[in-house]
């Protein structure tokens, strides 16, 4: 039987793209009550129409900031998967607020969920914690060199869990994701990621654009994946730790736009421009290995799979943008 059969389950962040998924794995697993708490910032009521439906879920829309709600929230609660968070981006432009939502907030959800007993919190945390890497592929011994505000704050987060196990019997487990992909993805807003900036170009007519020789890499994840490991990290027996939640890939940059072109069918090509300036082409990929043997976790979807995923998503999303439109007086 599941760790979470019959569970109380608080997913915060749960309208985002990774809570809402964790949301509809949970229900899934069986958990009796899954409650998505969201301030709405970035994550929409939309991404838990399918959860809403089954009659277990709900979603309460406050702001991991405010103490009390958050302590309310999660009285009585088994298990908390803590995804809420600020993209790096806004972390860069507004460090104050950065502190307040990822640092206290999260010292809230650990606080509250120390007073509930809950029996495990699984934090999101982030392979930007790392910083550029020294070696390939990046493990969890890697040292933390993280330069951005975000990076910092989940560093702080992993050590506040920590010490939260110390000081008060909390179980907690902390994913270090890579990049994460897939429906629900964040396709409206200013700040879209490089795939979802490239299929607006193809959609554009625009040629993709790649910054230097294109070698620069990542390591991208499928959500579905990385929901995956949220469950796992929570299974009975599962022991306190840190680790990387990634497939061990590593994907050039120039190879995920040919992918891109060859799975939309695209003839826009590839424009090159040069790297700019203090712009370092990085490489990075994860090492797998500490998830798989603590958490029994592995990748499962590959990249060709889960972009169709992704692109199919989009499409049915822009269509329904494109009907509402045109029904509007
Ligand atoms: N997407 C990635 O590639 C990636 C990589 C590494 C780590 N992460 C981490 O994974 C987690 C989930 O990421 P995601 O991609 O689903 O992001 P997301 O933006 O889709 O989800 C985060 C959610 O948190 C909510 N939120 C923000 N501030 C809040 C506040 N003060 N109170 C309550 N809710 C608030 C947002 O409305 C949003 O729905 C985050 O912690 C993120 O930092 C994501």
């Amino acid at each position: 039987m599941s760790a979470l059969s019959g569970a109380r389950v608080v997913v915060t962040g749960g309208a985002g793209t990774v809570g809402s998924h964790i949301v509809d794995a949970a229900i899934g697993a069986g958990a009796r009550e899954v409650v998505a708490l969201d301030a709405l910032v970035r994550g929409v009521p939309t991404n838990l129409a399918p959860a809403l439906k089954t009659g277990r879920a709900r979603l309460v829309e406050i702001d991991i900031r405010d103490r009390e709600a958050v302590h309310a929230n999660l009285a009585g609660t088994d298990v908390v998967f803590h995804q809420a968070a600020l993209r790096w981006t806004r972390c860069q432009e507004a460090p104050r607020e950065c502190q307040e939502v990822m640092v206290d907030g999260t010292f809230n959800v650990l606080e509250a969920a120390a007073d509930a007993k809950v029996s495990r919190v699984v934090l999101a945390s982030s392979a930007v914690v790392y910083g550029e890497p020294r070696r390939l592929p990046i493990d969890e011994d890697h040292p933390l060199e993280g330069t951005t505000v975000y990076g910092a704050a989940k560093a702080a987060n992993e050590q506040l869990a920590r010490a939260f196990g110390q000081l008060r019997g909390l179980h907690t487990t902390a994913l270090r994701y890579f990049n994460v992909y897939g429906p629900r993805m964040d396709i409206r807003s200013n700040y879209v990621e490089v795939l979802v900036r490239w299929l607006d170009r193809i959609d554009a007519g625009e040629p993709l654009v790649i910054y230097g020789d294109g070698s620069a890499s990542a390591d991208f994840v499928h959500v579905a994946d990385v929901a995956r490991a949220n469950l796992l990290a929570c299974a009975d027996g599962a022991p306190d730790a840190i680790v990387n939640v990634c497939t061990g890939v590593e994907t050039r940059m120039q190879r995920l736009a040919e992918l891109l072109l060859r799975l939309t069918g695209s003839s826009v090509g590839i424009e090159r421009q040069p790297q700019p300036a203090g712009g370092l082409p990085a490489r990075r990929f994860g090492d797998p290995r500490r998830a798989e043997e603590l958490l029994g976790f592995r990748a499962r979807t590959s990249l060709e799979e889960g972009l169709r995923t992704l692109i199919a998503w989009r499409r049915g999303q822009l269509a329904a943008v494109d009907q509402r439109a045109e029904a509007a007086p």
